[in-house]
């Protein structure tokens, strides 16, 4: 464990979807703020790059390629990072899928794997690490949801759904535990800049005018500052300030025009 995180006494973090956009930016915001951070994502080399970041930093990372849509593999991270940096005090699930299409024309496979991604991998991890902090009487889960959770917005499909699902999940969480002394948010950005998302010069939209994924980091950092007594959410919606980048009015047209250059029902690979 680094120094940082050795007198800080914070503590061990588990990020899930870490190796790109929102989960690589809160885990350097976690590593800045003396946590010993587990990076769990399926890409090895983009893992390791935001670990030798962090080390530069003088932070903790330790990377773990892992799918955790997979069977015993939210169990597997949260085991592996409790042998390495002790019992995961902080828990950010930030791993995403995303396929866009109307319900009709979504097919089961891809709704499966925006709800098993987006959903039951919060509550499996979730479910893993809950028992340790009811013990230690303490904790945080932050789970990233989206605006389209909150909104109807058609063509959301499976994605918006999950994403609606995961905010009932973390109420329960909360609700369940905060006489423990842990607490349960979600974090719903609108659009960030990353690859997950539409690139805003598509949909004549200035750069500037999104969302970054360093905002969402100050905004878990910001919650995680918070005094024991004080709990924020359990939904924190962060949305751009400009109308035309807010989440559903820019996916309606991002679905749009995927249909008008002839991209049928899909507007999103999924990841
Ligand atoms: N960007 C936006 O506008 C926006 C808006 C609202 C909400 N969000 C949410 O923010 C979260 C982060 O997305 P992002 O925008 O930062 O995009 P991103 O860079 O694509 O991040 C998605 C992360 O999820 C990980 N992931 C996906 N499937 C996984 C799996 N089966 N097992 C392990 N990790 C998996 C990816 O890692 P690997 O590919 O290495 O597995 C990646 O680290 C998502 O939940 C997304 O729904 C994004």
């Amino acid at each position: 464990m680094s120094a940082v995180a050795e007198t800080t006494g914070r503590p061990a973090a588990l990020v899930a979807g870490a190796s790109s956009g929102i989960g690589a930016a809160v885990a350097g915001r976690l590593a800045a703020r003396g946590h010993a951070v587990a990076l769990v994502g399926r890409r090895e080399a983009e893992l390791k790059e935001v670990a030798e970041s962090i080390r530069t930093g003088g932070g903790t990372a330790l990377p773990l390629a892992l799918d955790l849509a997979e069977p015993g593999a939210p169990a597997e991270a949260v085991a592996a990072t409790a042998a390495a940096l002790g019992p995961v005090g902080v828990l950010v699930c930030s791993a995403g899928a995303i396929r866009l299409a109307a319900i009709h024309e979504t097919e089961e496979r891809h709704w499966e794997r925006q709800v098993r991604v987006n959903l039951t991998v919060p509550f499996l991890l979730a479910r893993e690490v809950l028992p340790g902090m009811r013990e230690r009487r303490h904790g945080w889960i932050v789970n990233i949801g989206s605006g389209v959770g909150s909104e109807v917005v058609p063509g959301s499909g499976g994605y918006g759904v999950s994403k609606h699902a995961v905010e009932r999940l973390t109420e329960l969480v909360h609700e369940e535990n905060r006489d423990l002394g842990i607490r349960a948010v979600t974090v719903a950005p609108g659009w960030v800049a990353t690859r997950l998302a539409a690139r805003p010069a598509d949909l004549g939209v200035p750069e500037d005018e999104v969302l970054d994924a360093e905002d969402i980091a100050d905004t878990v950092a910001w919650l995680l500052d918070r005094p024991a007594r004080m709990s924020v959410g359990p939904l924190v919606r962060v949305e751009p300030t400009a109308s035309r980048a807010a989440a559903g009015d820019a996916m309606t047209r991002h679905l749009t025009r995927a249909r008008a250059e002839g991209a049928g029902p899909i507007a999103k690979e999924s990841r």
